[in-house]
């Protein structure tokens, strides 16, 4: 399976870090944020990654990245012209490095230790066209798309930062997607705020009864607030002193 990770937006919660440098080439604890995915991409077992990131940073995460080496993988890069388009915009670049095969798509500001590895493998034998991944934490902030399953597991519905919350369950940066992602992107029409949004993207499977569900136990989004960013640094310390991550 091929990768993707998205390293473009504005990142507006975090400024002024985020004023002249792109959010996910802060640090978290000793490494720049953009490695975390992409050492997920390498427990994964995936060995083709692209990346996209808007037109102001794009050389800055070739200077540090390279063609991958460091990594073990081949790493290539998209421009997402329009830095806010939206998550399913930014996954629209990688069409043609897909070449209708599966992707494993990443948000990067996204950490976690999970290996996907087992979730890939159920995704494959599945026959399905999607799959997101969910963490139990508290929903009530309107931070995350919100996911609510039965007790089968099987998804029900996905709200993206609902007033509401159906559930406990947060939707992380994680999705796999089958080939036919890019003629639902397609389909999608902006959001109140302007962009395509990745939830909307999953619902199209789930309409379809093509998306399924995986839940992982730790989780951070870096991107989200001050407070997170730091949390992440806290943890990832902790994690890398006990061999966790
Ligand atoms: O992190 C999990 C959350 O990510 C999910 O719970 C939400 O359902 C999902 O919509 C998303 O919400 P955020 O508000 O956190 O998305 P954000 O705008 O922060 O973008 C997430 C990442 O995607 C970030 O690393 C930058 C990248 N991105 C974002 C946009 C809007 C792009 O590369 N291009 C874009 O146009």
């Amino acid at each position: 399976m091929k990768g993707v990770i998205l390293a473009g937006g504005l990142a507006t919660r975090l400024r002024p870090l985020t004023l002249v440098t792109n959010k996910h080439l802060l640090p978290i604890y000793n490494k720049p944020m953009v490695y975390y995915p992409l050492e997920a991409m390498v427990r994964a077992g995936v060995k083709e990654v692209l990346l996209t990131s808007a037109p102001d940073h794009a050389g800055h995460f070739a200077n540090l990245l390279n063609a991958g080496e460091e990594f073990g993988l081949h790493l290539y890069y998209a421009v997402q012209k329009d830095p806010k388009g939206g998550i399913a915009q930014a996954i629209e670049l990688a069409e043609k490095f897909a070449d209708h095969e599966p992707i494993l798509v990443i948000l990067g500001d996204n950490i976690f230790n999970f290996d996907l590895k087992a979730s890939i493998k159920r995704f494959e034998a599945s026959g399905k066209g999607a799959m997101v991944f969910g963490v139990h934490l508290d929903t009530k902030s309107r931070q995350y798309g919100v996911i609510e399953i039965d007790k089968n597991g099987m998804v029900l519905s996905i709200e993206e930062k609902p007033e509401h919350p159906k559930s406990d369950i947060a939707q992380i940066g994680v999705y796999i997607y089958d080939g036919r992602v890019f003629e639902y992107i397609r389909k999608l029409k902006p959001s109140e705020r302007g962009e395509l949004e990745v939830t909307d993207l999953n619902n199209l499977y789930l309409k379809d009864g093509r998306l399924m569900c995986d839940i992982i136990d730790w989780w951070i989004d870096a991107g989200t607030s001050f407070d997170e960013l730091l949390r992440a640094n806290t943890e990832v310390a902790r994690f890398v002193k006990e061999g966790k991550l």
